[in-house]
């Protein structure tokens, strides 16, 4: 019997010709063919995956869509931002053209956020544009980075700076896959899901709420429903501002705190890219609250519910690390989001009510960065 409950939803992020379905459920990779091969050019795949997800998904993947008549064939590479790198790049696409790809062949990215933003800025430059497939088996890749059509390697001077926006044809996000997902890399991608209801839909944090114990235990109707109402959010937000010219840019909310905070740490695993953002979250917050904004309560509920959820609310959460808050100021200032002295943030007037701020002075900044790393 088959619980209704399990059935797969399907969304689309509206893009007119570049738009896209984005099916979300359980078994997807072993029907992967019949939902992918009426959307190739030709019927040649190459999956692209890392070296944990591929002993385990690479198998089932390829057999759903050569059951489906597609043909594939495989790259595997290191796990870990090593391989966001222009020569982890190099070393993909020397592979794609070894294996003698053609304009019709299409890359698939199985695996978490890095192989879905490697293997996306590959597809778009190979050949100069090739299709590509999401197929998200990290929680944070299956919420957030799988949807979108942002895709990019990192520089050294700081992450995605290099890439370009290239969507994919389908998002596949087969829900079983999380069951094998290190727990702190599922609490990690719990915080996107909550970033989608703290930016502009208060109900759906409410859920988060009463649900989000379950998100992360892996009750998996509940972690459908999770993906799926963040990526409602998200492809909404997309679809209006596909290049973030404007209101895309709240789903970087918390990203500018974080990234400071992941740089500082040389994104190494003692702070996870969800786990960062998390943090930066409480601090626009934090912010925000400073700034006579948002009221205190709203801050005090969100970080309520991070350290119930197992995410961290404060810089604290890194065992060792001494911060230094000058330091942190200067990766924001150097961020992408900078302009005219002034730093752009996301702040936000409560729960659900998340706006862009071109006009923050770097003195507020400091002000909540020193609080929050003496703390
Ligand atoms: N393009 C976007 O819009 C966007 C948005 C957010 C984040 N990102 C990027 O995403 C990246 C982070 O993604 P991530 O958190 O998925 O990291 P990740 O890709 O490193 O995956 C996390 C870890 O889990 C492993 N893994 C993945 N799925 C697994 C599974 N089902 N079972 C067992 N192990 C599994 C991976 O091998 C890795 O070790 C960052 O580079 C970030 O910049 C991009
Ligand atoms: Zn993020």
């Amino acid at each position: 019997m088959t619980d209704p409950m399990t059935e797969p939803d399907t969304l689309r992020l509206d893009l007119g010709r570049r738009g896209y379905g984005i099916v979300i459920g359980r078994g997807l990779l072993s029907r992967a063919g019949g939902l992918v091969k009426p959307l190739l050019r030709g019927t040649r795949a190459v999956i692209v995956t890392d070296e944990n997800v591929g002993p385990l998904y690479l198998s089932p993947l390829a057999d759903g869509l050569e059951a489906g008549g597609v043909r594939t064939s495989a790259i595997t590479v290191p796990a870990g931002e090593q391989s966001k790198t222009f020569a982890g790049l190099e070393d993909v696409m020397e592979q794609l053209l070894d294996q003698r790809i053609d304009r019709k062949t299409a890359l698939v990215a199985l695996g978490g956020g890095i192989v879905g933003d490697l293997t996306g800025f590959a597809a778009a430059t190979a050949l100069r544009g090739i299709d590509f497939i999401q197929v998200p088996t990290s929680l944070l890749a299956q919420v957030d980075s799988s949807v979108g059509g942002k895709t990019a390697i990192n520089s050294r001077h700081a992450k995605n700076m290099i890439g370009a926006f290239h969507q994919p044809r389908l998002v596949l996000a087969d829900i079983d896959t999380l069951t094998t997902l290190p727990h702190r890399e599922v609490v990690a991608g719990y915080a996107e899901i909550v970033k989608h209801g703290l930016i502009c839909d208060p109900a759906f944090f409410d859920w988060c709420e009463r649900n989000g114990a379950a998100v992360v235990s892996g009750d998996p109707a509940i972690r459908q429903e999770a993906v799926r109402r963040s990526c409602a959010i998200k492809a909404g937000v997309v679809a209006e501002d596909e290049t973030e010219q404007g209101r895309r840019a709240l789903l970087n909310f918390g990203h500018t705190f974080g990234h400071a905070l992941e740089s500082e740490t040389g994104f190494s695993d003692s702070l996870l890219h969800g786990e960062a953002v998390a943090i930066g979250m409480i601090m626009a917050f934090d912010l925000s609250h400073r700034l006579g904004l948002c009221p205190g309560q709203d801050a005090e509920r969100v970080k309520a519910h991070f350290l119930q959820a197992g995410l961290p609310a404060g810089p604290d959460y890194v065992k060792g690390m001494r911060w230094d808050a000058d330091a942190l100021l200067a990766h924001m200032a150097s961020d992408k989001k900078a302009a005219d002295g002034k730093l752009t943030f996301i702040l936000t007037r409560g729960i659900g009510q998340a706006f862009i701020a071109a006009d923050v002075a770097p003195e507020d900044v400091l002000g909540v960065v020193s609080e929050a790393v003496a703390a």
